[in-house]
């Protein structure tokens, strides 16, 4: 058997291929880079304690199980899927489960690991449902996020790169489910 070339993986030959898939704004080594300091800053951070991540489906799918293994004290993982009623780039804050944790999240430490915070809207439903539900802490760790973009005040105690307003994707994120699988993040070019 042929062994993979790594270096062969370049980014641009996809826009070829894929024309929605516009300027990269966050290379692949720059997310491993980024994706490593935060790994490390939560775990000084919860150092002594052990931590449930939540990551919610399926955007946040490559960052959070980067980002794991960047992780030095004990973690757990379980899964929300949500859905937002609004446009493909909109998001109406009306935030629908599809499917609930799996696990009780009473007096533990929850981090919600998040692909991007837009408007935020989706977050403010994320942290008011968990919140009730009575954790030791409840904080936001996400990859990205659009402050121009932003209609709701919310505490982000992790963020990766803050990006203008442009719909991006790529490592997780989609437009109408296609892209998630870019090694990179990419503006999309309607
Ligand atoms: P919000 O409720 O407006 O903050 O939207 C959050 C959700 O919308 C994210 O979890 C993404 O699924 C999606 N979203 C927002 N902006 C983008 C983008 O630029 N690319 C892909 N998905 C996005
Ligand atoms: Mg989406």
């Amino acid at each position: 058997m042929t062994p993979t070339r790594l270096h062969a993986v370049a980014s641009s030959p996809r826009a070829v291929l894929q024309p929605e898939v516009g300027e990269v704004l966050v290379g692949a080594d720059e997310l491993q880079r980024r994706v490593s300091e935060l790994g490390e800053e939560i775990s000084r951070d919860y150092a002594g304690r052990s931590l449930l991540l939540v990551g919610v489906l399926k955007g946040a799918m490559f960052f959070l199980s980067d980002l794991m293994r960047f992780i030095e004290i004990p973690v757990e993982v379980d899964f929300m899927a949500v859905a937002s009623y609004g446009s493909a780039t909109d998001s109406s804050g009306v935030v629908r489960i599809l499917k609930d944790l799996d696990v009780a999240i009473e007096g533990r430490d929850v981090l919600i690991v998040e692909d991007i915070v837009d408007s935020g809207l989706t977050l403010q439903y994320l942290m008011r449902n968990l919140g009730s539900r009575n954790p030791r802490s409840l904080a936001v760790c996400a990859l990205l996020t659009k402050p121009e973009r932003r209609k709701v005040d919310l505490p982000t105690r992790y963020v990766g790169f803050e990006i203008p307003d442009r719909f991006v994707v790529g490592y997780g994120l989609d437009y109408e489910e296609r892209h998630r699988n870019l090694p990179f993040v990419a503006v999309l070019d309607r």
